[in-house]
Order: structure tokens, then sequence, then C-alpha cells
């Protein structure tokens, strides 16, 4: 009787097992294709949607019924210092001079007249967007719970892998990826790169124009705030400069002036969202015991590395967690 009973519990649960399977693929199998198919046909036919987007199937520039997306997107506002944007507004310079107050900053335009002698003057350093091309950024930041993610072969499958300050690659490959495309840093982070990444230096003062300069020619500027490294191994050619006006604008538009400045991760983040076409993040946050450590350190700094006071960590997690409520990124939140 016992026995029995157990028996027709196991093939209902059996049963409900099976229905509910059969309903998920269903689901997805009725569902995700013919939406595919209604947007693609949209897309192809109907040439007021198709405005030079991407070949995925959800582009970043995709026109959405989504207010707060549209309201802060801006495409003009663009990511790289040039010569030709390098007449910054009253506003802008001030708010960026005021960021690490140094005293005394040299003549901006001179600057960067200097610093364009030494690397190259080109805003145009994108891959070509087009219907056909789906452009893939990969963010990695330097999070803990990248450890033991076996993330490496999905983060290296990217067009762009941006990583950033510190982060090594060598001996962390099966969690964190080998190849680099673009390393963010600023003169208190920075490492020696190999000839083919790109150096994206995110300039927080006059200062460190005048450092990276320095550093890639005759080393003369020893340090900062702090001590830095007078000279790095990069190359000169593959050097980038994130824009104080796109700076503010993440600062602005994106936190709502939440914290002094936007962190590396974040300004990153607004970085890759400006140039892909499809946006992944990985190695963001705390790890699963709500440690805040770096994956290359075994000491876990607890909440205090986390809270830096300058930026606004809860209110950048938010922005970014309601980026992917909106599919616009993918977060892989690791182990
Ligand atoms: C987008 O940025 C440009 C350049 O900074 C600015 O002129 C324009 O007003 C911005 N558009 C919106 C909708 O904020
Ligand atoms: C520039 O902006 C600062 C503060 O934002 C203001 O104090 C200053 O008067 C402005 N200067 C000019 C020339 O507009
Ligand atoms: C990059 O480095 C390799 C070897 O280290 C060298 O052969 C090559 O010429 C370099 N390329 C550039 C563009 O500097
Ligand atoms: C972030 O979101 C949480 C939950 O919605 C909210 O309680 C908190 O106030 C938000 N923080 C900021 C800084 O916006």
């Amino acid at each position: 009787m016992y026995l029995s009973k157990q028996k027709t519990f196991r093939a209902f649960t059996v049963l409900a097992f099976i229905v509910t399977f059969t309903m998920f693929l269903f689901g997805f199998t009725l569902r995700d294709p013919s939406l595919y198919f209604f947007k693609y046909a949209i897309r192809k036919s109907d040439s007021f949607f198709s405005n030079g987007q991407c070949g995925c199937r959800q582009c970043m520039t995709e026109l959405e019924d989504d207010p707060w997306f549209t309201e802060r997107f801006n495409l003009s506002v663009h990511p790289l210092l040039s010569r030709r944007n390098s007449l910054l507004t009253n506003d802008t310079y001030c708010w960026w001079q005021r960021l690490q107050d140094h005293k005394d900053p040299a003549d901006f335009s001179e600057v960067v007249e200097k610093l364009f002698q030494v690397i190259p003057d080109n805003d145009k350093l994108y891959k070509d967007a087009g219907p056909e091309r789906c452009r893939t950024c990969a963010v990695v930041g330097n999070s803990g719970n990248l450890k033991g993610s076996r993330y490496g072969p999905l983060i290296d499958s990217s067009d762009v892998i941006i990583r950033m300050n510190m982060a090594p690659t060598s001996g962390f490959e099966e969690d964190v990826g080998s190849r680099t495309t673009h390393h963010v840093m600023y003169p208190e982070s920075a490492i020696d790169l190999d000839n083919t990444t790109i150096l994206l230096l995110i300039p927080f003062k006059t200062l460190d124009l005048q450092w990276i300069t320095s550093a890639l020619t005759t080393g003369s500027i020893e340090e900062t705030y702090v001590p830095v490294r007078s000279k790095i191994k990069a190359n000169k050619n593959r050097v980038l400069i994130y824009s104080p006006a796109f700076f503010k604008y993440v600062h602005d538009t994106w936190l709502e002036s939440h914290g002094r400045y936007p962190s590396t991760g974040f300004l990153s983040l607004l970085f890759a969202m400006h140039i892909c076409d499809k946006v992944s993040v990985y190695g963001f946050g705390a790890d699963r015991y709500g440690n805040w450590h770096h994956y290359w350190e075994n000491n876990y700094h607890g909440g205090e590395f986390r809270k830096t006071g300058v930026h606004d960590a809860d209110h950048e997690n938010n922005v970014t967690l309601l980026l992917a409520d909106k599919h616009k990124i993918y977060i892989f939140k690791g182990f």
C-alpha cells in the first residue's frame, strides 16, 4: 500500500517534470524565432527601422520604447580625446580639474599638442559598424568572483576585450582569458603592455596627459600625488585618451552625479557601450561570500575596499543592473 503510493507520487513528479519541460521547450521554440523573424522582417522590409544597425539579435543603438535608456545614451558624445575635440567647455574643464585637485596645472591646449606629437591623433580606431556586423565587447573587471569561473574561452571569443589597472592574465587564463585589446589605466595604476594592446588612458588631471607623453619618451615625470612609473612599455601608436567630456557625460548623465567620479569599471563599461553592439560584463562586484578583492589576490578586504570614498558603488551597481534588465548588457556573475 505504502509502496504503491510512493510509486504514484513518483510517477506524478515525473509527469509534472515532463509537462514543465515541454512547456519550456515550446515556449522557446515558438516564442523566440517568431519574434526574431518578426523583427528581422521589419528590419529588412521597412527602411524606417533599419537605420544602419547591427548584425546581433539586439543592438546597442536600437531604438526601443525605453525612455530611460534613450534619454541617456548619447552617441554624439565622443569617447576619445583628439585634437579636434580637445577644446573643452569651461564647465567640463573646471569639473575635470577638480577631480584630483592638482595645483597650477599646465596649459591644457599646449599639453594636448605635445601629446599628439607622440601618440597618433586618431579617433577612428573603431571597428566598422554595419548591418552585417555584430561587434562584441567583453569588459573584464578585477573581482575575485572570476576565480574558478572558467570564463576564459568565452572572454577570449569577443572582438574587443577590455581589462583594467593592474589586471594580469598570465596564470589566470582559464578564468579570465588571455587576449586583451584595450587596457584601461591611469598613471597611478599603470603596467607594461605588449605592443598589440591598446593603452586607454583615463586622465584625471592635466598632469596625467603630461605623464603619458613623458612615460612613452623621456621618463621625466616620476610622481603625481604618489610616486608613479616614469616609463612604461607600450606601443606608442596604440594609445588612446579617454575624453574629459565623455568622463563628465558618464558622471552627469549615467550616474546623475552620484559620487565624486565614476570608477574605472563603470567608465570602461560606458566606453564599451559606445563602441560595441553587444557588451558582456565579467568580474564586477563582490565574490559569492560578499568579499571585495582582486582575482589575483587572496587577501579579503571586506567592505573597506569598496568604500573608496570617491565612487558611489551602490549607485553604479544599480545602473549596471538596470542596463542588464533592459538587455543592453549581459552580466556574467562568476562564482
Ligand atoms: C548629446 O551630446 C551632444 C554633444 O555633447 C549635445 O550637444 C546634445 O545636446 C546631447 N543630446 C542630448 C539629447 O542630450
Ligand atoms: C567657468 O566656470 C566656473 C565654474 O564652473 C566659473 O566659476 C567661471 O566663472 C567660468 N569662467 C568663464 C570664463 O566662464
Ligand atoms: C612588436 O613587438 C615585436 C616583438 O617584440 C616586434 O617584432 C614588432 O616589430 C613590434 N611591433 C611594433 C609595431 O612595434
Ligand atoms: C539602489 O537600489 C536599491 C534597491 O532598489 C535602493 O534601495 C537603493 O537606494 C539604490 N541606491 C542608490 C544609490 O540609488
